[in-house]
């Protein structure tokens, strides 16, 4: 075979509803997950964390453990392998909850102190809650609140921005919305808990595991254990969610230790509890809004104060405040991000950091100012549309956030809704609508990829993509297809193999969009090789890409996704239950490359923040600092039954500068969902919710009197 790409008249497969290429093998159940693929000889660890929240190790007293049936190992500060954890990595200096086993020091409730190694998972499991560990206790303060006296702004000279004077704005502007909103820590609840299986083969370290990014998990091991990275190996086939908490965390770490104590390939495998401590969540915030307004509704005044908090041993902040830095523009425009440290676990991303919860509090207050000057509240975001970048003062690459509104207000019926609150009654239920935007960044980063003209006439690309249940693997199918001209059915794509190369992860709703750009150019330059003729050896014709440069030519610009969201609801007056009648969501986020996955990444999106509006909430108990019921029959997720229809679309919005139009859609459909289900709440009952979840007790407590107010 001499050419085999550039066929006539093979339809373009971008834009096209394509069925996920593994979906067989998962509904199948041949797609192995990391805890499940077996391996000879295996060995299996069982992490021990703490059960206080501040202290000293004295002791583990792991003789009469080691003596237990199948036990092989008990690792802790005392006798595990010293690592480095003064690296630098993709985000820094490692969180010490990774580096394990390195002091006697507790910081947290649930904290890793110990690995139990044995034959079984069974046996390990039983060995480790027999293990004795004994500790000195410190006082705790897990206690988060706007008062908090260590509450402070963070060295990060962008937690801040400020122009023009805020109070004197709000003092002289025609109407003042002042208001402090709170949401809770919420949790990532993937499916599939987090698991590593590791192994040295032929001296190259091996670990088999559920990440966002391979080659990610690869370098900070190396780092970690002083390894070359050529030294090793991550591979991460299938995942099942992964929503921010799939880096590196210590289950690798534990299995790493393990394996090379031992031997023998070791498997670490997260309980649902475990992973409310130790695989990172989000911060609970408080956060004041203060926007100030003319009579016809424009912005003077625009203040965004947002609290969040970290743990003693890493800093993570939710930069909820960071919201209003891209949407909306005043004459005085204040946002800062604070941060108080507890004895509490790290915090951690989780799908749309900082946009979540931020787009509550604001999309929030935009509607309590949309009320006050009596405007619609669609009405009131088109008349504050800004021309630039508010802090930057950039142009937009695209910004069609007042199409998805008009296109959303036509398909949602917007135009037949009565302004007034509490009108809408039908049994004990009163109805309401609301509405909020969305936005989320749209970013590239730096990728490789190869591309391989195989003799058979198909071709295989090879990335260190992930694919966490997004619907990548194939979105990167039809992209190599198109940019080969041939079939999708004729490309085998490889990925979440380190030994494929640098590559962005699965995060910032920045994968497949900097994957694409990396098999395209790929793609590209295979082409040109392949136009010059002659046969393709047995090897095939492998062409590489190094996407670094052009993505670093590109011109500063806001980059972002947007969208409208649009929520019904309907709330008992008897039981203060809301129920979601129905959402839609209208997004301007880009070429969509599979309008099938597309639709479920958006829609999964908006199913997350009705959960967050209505039942998500981790509570953690002031005296002992940890949780109370850390698993998911004591941590409400919507269940089926809990969501309503919910539909989907988007307006044309190709990214001018990206060589297929990607913008990114994997956090912009959870953004302002929360909100606009909060506004319709208000609509219904004509009370202000402005604390997350809105739960049946709240709703009661608050009544359905038009103007009450819910303060606690
Ligand atoms: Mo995400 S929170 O960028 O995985």
């Amino acid at each position: 075979m001499t050419t085999t790409t550039g066929t006539a008249a093979v339809t373009p497969s971008v834009g096209t509803a394509h069925t996920r290429v593994e979906g067989r093998e998962k509904v199948t159940g041949a797609a192995r997950y990391a805890g499940e693929i077996p391996f000879a000889d295996l060995a299996h660890g069982w992490l021990v964390v703490s059960t206080i929240a501040r202290g000293r190790i004295r002791a583990v007293e792991s003789a009469p453990v080691e003596a237990m049936p199948g036990v092989l190992t008990v690792l802790h500060h005392g006798n595990a392998p010293q690592v480095d954890g003064e690296y630098v990595g993709l985000l820094g200096k490692p969180d010490p909850t990774v580096t394990l086993f390195q002091t006697d020091r507790v910081p947290f409730a649930g904290w890793p102190v110990a690995l139990v190694v044995a034959e079984t998972p069974e046996q390990a499991r039983e060995a480790a809650e027999a293990l004795v560990v004994r500790y000195d206790e410190e006082p705790h303060d897990v206690a988060f609140s706007a008062a908090h006296p260590g509450a402070r702004k963070p060295e990060d000279p962008s937690a801040e921005t400020e122009k023009g004077d805020l109070a004197a704005e709000l003092a002289a502007a025609a109407t003042v919305v002042d208001a402090e909103y709170t949401t809770p820590e919420e949790h990532h609840a993937m499916m599939e808990p987090h698991a590593a299986t590791a192994r040295w083969d032929g001296g190259r370290l091996e670990v088999v595991d559920s990440n966002q990014g391979s080659m990610w998990v690869a370098d900070e091991l190396a780092k970690m254990f002083s390894l070359d990275l050529g030294s090793v190996r991550v591979l991460s086939e299938h995942v099942g969610g992964g929503f921010g908490s799939k880096g590196l965390r210590p289950h690798q770490v534990a299995a790493v230790m393990a394996t090379t104590v031992l031997h023998r390939p070791v498997r670490v495998v997260l309980t649902r509890r475990q992973m409310f401590s130790i695989t990172g969540y989000r911060s609970p915030t408080v956060q004041r809004v203060r926007l100030g307004a003319d009579a016809e509704g424009r912005l003077s005044a625009f203040g965004h104060e947002a609290l969040s908090l970290t743990s003693t041993v890493h800093q993570f902040i939710e930069r909820s405040a960071d919201y209003g830095r891209a949407m909306y523009d005043a004459d005085a425009h204040h946002t800062v991000n604070r941060v108080v440290a507890l004895d509490v676990p790290t915090p951690t991303f989780v799908r749309a950091p900082g946009e979540a919860p931020g787009s509550f509090a604001l999309e929030s207050a935009l509607d309590e100012l949309a009320e006050k000057c009596g405007l619609d509240p669609i009405a009131l975001r088109a008349r504050n549309e800004p021309e630039a970048g508010p802090v930057s003062g950039l142009p937009y690459s695209t910004r069609r956030v007042i199409d998805c509104f008009e296109e959303g207000a036509r398909r949602f019926g917007w135009a037949d809704r009565d302004p007034r609150p509490g009108l809408r009654r039908e049994g004990r239920w009163l109805l309401g609508t609301g509405t909020a935007a969305a936005t989320f960044p749209s970013n590239a980063m730096p990728s490789t990829a190869a591309v391989t003209a195989e003799a058979d006439g198909t071709f295989t690309v090879r990335i260190t993509a992930a694919d966490i249940g997004t619907g990548a693997r194939t979105a990167l199918t039809q992209i190599a297809a198109d940019a080969l001209e041939v079939e999708p059915s004729r490309i085998h794509m490889r990925i979440a193999d380190s030994d494929f190369g640098q590559a962005m992860i699965a995060g910032g709703s920045m994968g497949t969009r900097s994957w694409a750009w990396a098999v395209t150019s790929a793609a590209k330059e295979l082409r040109e090789q392949l136009a010059l003729g002659g046969a393709i050896p047995e090897q095939g014709i492998t062409a590489r890409s190094n996407t670094a440069e052009a993505i670093g030519a590109l011109a500063q610009k806001e980059r972002h996704s947007f969208g409208a969201q649009f929520a019904e609801v309907a709330v008992d007056t008897a039981t203060g239950e809301v129920r979601v009648r129905r959402m839609l969501g209208i997004f301007a986020a880009g070429r969509i490359v599979n309008p099938l996955t597309a639709r479920s990444q958006l829609r999964g999106g908006m199913v997350w923040g009705l959960s967050m509006a209505l039942h998500e909430e981790a509570i953690r108990d002031r005296a002992f600092g940890s949780h109370v019921g850390p698993d998911l029959a004591g941590y409400h997720v919507a269940a089926h039954a809990d969501v309503p229809p919910i539909e989907v679309g988007w307006v044309d919005d190709p990214d001018p500068d990206d060589p297929v139009g990607i913008k990114g859609i994997g956090e912009v459909g959870i953004v302002g969902a929360a909100a606009a289900i909060a506004n319709a709440v208000w609509h219904a009952t004509g009370v202000r919710h402005r604390h997350l979840p809105i739960r049946p007790d709240r709703v009661l407590l608050a009544g359905t009197a038009p103007g009450g107010d819910v303060d606690a």
